[in-house]
């Protein structure tokens, strides 16, 4: 009797293996689309806990409702630069649905005139995941703010683009160079195991995308090419008007992640809360990410007409919204000391540089029609001074 491993999905296993056989070899992002997105075993698609603490990982949008209402303050920013007309907020990805509920409470309470006008649409690929939104957002839903839409329904339209842990999840080519010349990481099968093979680039754009770049890939290294982030901020870029577009993600400038000492590249796999860097296990039940490559973001996005307002660590990000004050402001609202405690530790993973969100989480803010303005999240400690008590 084959007794199934609760933490692979052995029909998907079969799957890939069958398509293999047809095939001969996949590429890794073949391989990756069917681990994370197969329609009925993919990691997103089929039923199951995947953010927080009975899932694989935590999102910043998962740690604290402040992370969103952080965000919610950036956002009426715009809204107010936008003329405070009416406003569509795009997510895309917006996994259990806690950004979109802590922006769209914290804009209920803080700014009802631009609650009154806001049009948020949620992109989600994974049925899951969507009916997990809808349950947690039944309110907003009730007062008439939120809608659901595939990217293909998207209309153009003047507001925001946001997106936190959306572009890293999107399957990528895995890249070596030998011998001076790039190779493609394949996955082909052997006796029952996905194993890897290399072989000719299967797209030109591959080697196009370390000339955009700027940076070569060092002789020997292994690094990941995220093509599909390319083709979507090009068309987030044709869909805003004007506006911004809000991508927070781990990832680097092209000079850092493509460092020559990062030999093996930062393929990264998460299961019930531990790390690995072997996607070939767990197939169906991990987290498959890479890290994201924001130069050419920002260059793409700069033939749409989107210019960079902001590049920075997400924790300078929230330090300018003012995650300082609230965290005084909430900690003084407790009044058991344990609690106080607790609740400190918690918020410090949204800003703590190691082993925190901190500084590995880096945000883009890519303006359109928007002018060069004094971003609230761009301003310094020194602008906004110490609260009284934190200091
Ligand atoms: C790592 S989770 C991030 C969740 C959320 N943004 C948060 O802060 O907790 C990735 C989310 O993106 C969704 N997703 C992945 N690829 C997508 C795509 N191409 N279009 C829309 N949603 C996608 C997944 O289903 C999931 O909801």
């Amino acid at each position: 009797m084959t007794i199934q491993d609760p933490s692979e999905s052995s029909e998907l296993k079969t799957e890939i293996m069958r398509q293999i056989e047809q095939r001969g070899v996949l590429s890794f992002a073949e391989y990756m689309t069917l681990c994370l997105y197969h329609p009925q075993y993919g990691y997103y698609t089929s039923p199951r806990s995947r953010i927080g603490k009975q899932g694989d990982f935590f999102t910043s949008s998962s740690v604290h409702s402040l992370f969103g209402r952080l965000v919610a303050r950036q956002i009426k920013q715009l809204w107010q630069l936008l003329g405070e007309g009416p406003f569509t907020l795009v997510e895309q990805g917006a996994g259990e649905g806690y950004l979109c509920l802590d922006i769209l409470d914290g804009l209920a309470e803080e700014a009802p005139d631009f609650y009154a006008q806001l049009d948020y649409r949620i992109v989600e690929v994974s049925c899951d995941h969507r009916h997990r939104q809808q349950q947690r957002l039944a309110s907003h839903i009730e007062a008439g703010r939120i809608s659901w839409c595939t990217f293909d329904e998207l209309k153009p339209f003047s507001g925001c683009f946001v997106s936190n842990e959306l572009v890293d999840a999107f399957p990528v080519h895995l890249v070596e160079k030998k011998n001076n010349e790039l190779l493609e990481v394949m996955v082909t099968c052997v006796d029952g195991e996905f194993k890897e093979e290399f072989g000719p680039l299967t797209d030109p754009r591959l080697s196009d995308y370390f000339d955009l770049s700027q940076q070569p890939l060092v002789e020997g290294n292994r690094a990941e090419v995220n093509l599909a982030a390319l083709d979507w901020i090009k068309q987030v870029g044709q869909l805003l008007q004007r506006g911004a577009v809000l991508t927070i993600d781990y990832g680097y400038p092209a000079a850092e992640l493509l460092a020559p000492w990062r030999r093996a590249g930062t393929l990264l796999c998460y299961h019930r809360h531990e790390s690995s860097d072997n996607p070939y296990q767990h197939i169906g039940c991990q987290d498959i990410t890479a890290h994201i490559n924001f130069s050419v973001l920002e260059t793409v996005g700069r033939d749409q007409g989107l210019e960079t307002l902001y590049f920075g660590e997400q924790y300078r990000f929230l330090m300018g919204l003012g995650f300082l004050e609230e965290l005084v402001r909430l900690q003084a609202l407790e009044t058991d000391p344990q609690r106080a405690q607790a609740l400190r530790m918690t918020l410090k993973n949204l800003i703590m540089p190691d082993g925190g969100m901190g500084e590995s989480f880096k945000v883009l803010l890519q303006g359109k029609g928007l002018g060069t303005p004094d971003l609230l999240c761009a301003r310094t400690i020194r602008e906004i001074g110490l609260p009284p008590s934190a200091c």
